[in-house]
């Protein structure tokens, strides 16, 4: 699986996203050890609180199958005039870390030719574990 093929997978799981208060829709995909992808997208509520986060969406889709072992996540977010550059959250970052090693790919897209990657140990550095 490409970074490209993962991004476009992203792209295509934001046309869900539930996000009618911040107007700001996001996608991701989770690319799995075996191969397989789990896609999410925020998931947003009247009462603010509850919304959800895409890639959380993706992860707990996958963690409730008995998906544990990641590579990687593409992460595409914008409004409807414009893509932009959407990191994740400090929430995602320590679920994020609950599953994954320090070499765990986060690709964060405009688009399909233009992304950034990182690894989760950059982005998250001395992460919180018990
Ligand atoms: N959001 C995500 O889906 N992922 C992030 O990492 C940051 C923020 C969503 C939550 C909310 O629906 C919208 O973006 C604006 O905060």
């Amino acid at each position: 699986m490409t970074n490209r093929e993962l991004i476009k997978s992203a792209l295509a799981a934001r046309e869900n996203s539930h996000s009618p208060y911040s107007e700001f829709r996001v996608g991701a995909a989770l690319l799995c050890a075996d191969g397989k992808v789990y896609t999410g997208c925020n998931i947003e509520n009247a009462s603010y609180s509850a919304t959800v986060c895409a890639e959380r969406t993706a992860i707990f889709k996958a963690v409730s199958e008995g998906c544990r072992d990641f590579s990687a996540i593409a992460i595409v977010g914008g409004n409807s005039d414009k893509m932009t550059m959407a990191y994740p959250c400090g929430v995602c970052r320590q679920v994020m870390s609950e599953f994954c090693k320090k070499d765990f790919r986060i690709i964060v897209a405009e688009s399909e030719e233009k992304y950034e990657e990182y690894t989760l140990g950059e982005l998250l550095p001395k992460s919180f574990e018990l």
